[in-house]
């Protein structure tokens, strides 16, 4: 593995000498400045009771979480339903009919119907497959969806890789597929050139346009008007909600997408470990499973060489579902609902807002801006999630693996790289093919490879972001944290190579 030893400049390294506690001694007045320039504020304090309660962990360990879109956390009276569920109770597998088996399944049962109602989905309409994860739930479409020489795949720059990856399953059935790019600067869909190839694959037998609700990479959220567009012109409609749905919800009544893809760890944190295809039943009726497995047929036999598929969910969930963990999901739903989703994206907003105000604002003595943020930097049809970089006053940029370990060492959890979203990268340091593709013709190279050897070749100053995402048990205090310490590196150099 190449691994990267990072030494913090001197200066750098002296600031953050007692930073934090000077950062929490001054947050008390910055959040009443903060109240007055965004009194909506005041609506959602409720969240700070939470805080205190469901996840006091995060202040009595002294942690600034802000990686949210990489995973949700959990209150902890969420795994005490949970614990009292499995000690109070005894489950067994739920594929028999003895009384440990039915209440398996009765409660298995239950957390998919709870999944259906949290979307307002009508069961006579869409289903709930269970999964390990949003990418389980892309796969299981990517392999399975009818692709031939006259089918066409459609997805967006703006895809996480687990969607990406589906190309790779229409490719071998010779079907083809195109990328959309996004609009420089904005990272935003160019949604007339989305029209036209919505439109100009009228003769393909089977279409499927995948899209994010919300990208992982810059928190733009891509118009939900865009899946009834794709299915008036014939497209089957994947949706990618896994980095929408922690703070924004879904109403699958007002909009209909085929297949929809989930982590339920995003949303709640716990569990991890399963997620789940929301699909419709009628869009499943056209999915070619490549194989069966136990659970997933009614009948199979050896020597006819035949088996029935299940239809529905049950065609889909390979082997044991993870029984005991699933019920888990209703409590973290009822969680959500009890503290209100609206109410969350309401404060992330406001805090974003507070965030991306001070990042544009943040400048070096000699007038030169600190931060480069990638996206939109204002909170219109964006979520709580902001992809950035730091530079000095030279305008040279700080590797992002400078700030990391800035911030690992005082317990400030963002992410770096490329979020597992290379298309959104790509586009925000204006890298092109003719750049990348020498770096897939001989050796293979990991990321930091890569991207040492595109900065080398002068294509780009930088390829790789930090990532700062806020989410359910986001306070002030954590936004300020993160303000203080960018403000660390205003009038400071960054080492040269
Ligand atoms: C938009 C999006 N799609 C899909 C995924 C894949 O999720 P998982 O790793 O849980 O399968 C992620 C994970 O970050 C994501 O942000």
């Amino acid at each position: 593995m190449h691994t990267v030893t990072t030494i913090l400049p001197n200066t750098l390294a002296a600031k953050l000498e007692g930073f934090i506690d000077d950062a929490n001694a001054e947050i008390e007045a910055a959040e009443r400045d903060f109240c007055s320039r965004y009194p909506d504020y005041e609506q959602t304090r409720d969240l700070d009771a939470l805080r205190c309660n469901g996840y006091a962990r995060l202040d009595d360990l002294g942690h600034t979480y802000l990686d949210y879109t990489g995973g949700g956390l959990f209150s902890t009276d969420q795994l005490e339903q949970h614990t009292a569920l499995l000690t109070q109770n005894i489950y067994g597998n739920p594929h028999s009919l003895n009384p440990t088996s039915l209440a398996a399944t009765e409660i298995n049962e239950s957390a998919r119907h709870a999944v259906l109602d949290y979307f307002h989905a009508d069961p006579d309409q869409y289903t709930v497959i269970f999964t390990m994860n949003a990418s389980g739930a892309l796969k299981l479409v990517g392999e399975a969806y009818p692709f031939d020489e006259n089918s066409h795949y459609l997805l967006l720059f703006d895809n996480h890789n687990s969607v990406n990856g589906i190309r790779e399953y229409a490719r071998n059935k010779g079907a083809k597929f195109t990328y959309l790019p996004l609009l420089p600067g904005t990272l935003r869909l160019d949604e007339a050139a989305l029209m036209r190839n919505l439109d100009a694959a009228n003769s393909a037998s089977h279409k499927l346009f995948a899209f994010p609700a919300q990208s992982n990479f810059s928190g733009v959220k891509h118009p939900l008007r865009l899946i009834e567009e794709a299915q008036s012109r014939g497209w089957d409609v994947m949706l990618d909600a896994a980095a929408f749905l922690p703070t924004n919800q879904l109403d699958l009544h007002e909009h209909q997408p085929e297949f929809v893809s989930m982590s339920f760890y995003k949303m709640f944190g716990y569990p991890t470990g399963i997620g789940a295809l929301v699909a419709r039943k009628d869009a499943l009726e056209k999915l070619k499973r490549p194989w069966f497995a136990g659970g997933t047929i009614s009948i199979a036999t050896v020597q006819a060489d035949a088996y029935y598929l299940h239809v529905n969910e049950a065609g889909f969930e390979d082997g044991t579902i993870n029984y005991l963990g699933i019920p888990a999901v209703e409590i973290g739903l009822k969680h959500l609902q009890k503290v209100g989703v609206p109410c969350v994206q309401q404060r992330v907003t406001l805090l974003t807002a507070y965030l991306l105000d001070f990042m544009k604002q943040l400048k070096h003595s000699n007038g030169q801006p600190v931060i480069n943020i990638y996206g939109p930097t204002d909170t219109d049809n964006r979520g709580a999630t902001i992809a950035f970089n730091v530079y000095d006053p030279n305008g040279h940029v700080f590797e992002y693996q400078i700030v990391e370990t800035a911030a690992n060492s005082q317990k400030i959890s963002l992410r770096t790289g490329c979020f597992c979203n290379p298309g959104a990268g790509e586009s925000a340091h204006g890298l092109t093919a003719e750049d990348l593709q020498p770096c897939f013709i001989n050796d293979r190279m990991d990321f930091t490879e890569m991207a040492e050897r595109l900065v080398e070749k002068h294509s780009t100053d930088i390829v790789g972001a930090i990532r700062a995402s806020l989410g359910i048990a986001t306070n002030f205090a954590d936004v300020y944290r993160l303000t203080a310490f960018l403000r660390l590196f205003v009038d400071e150099e960054a080492p040269q190579r």
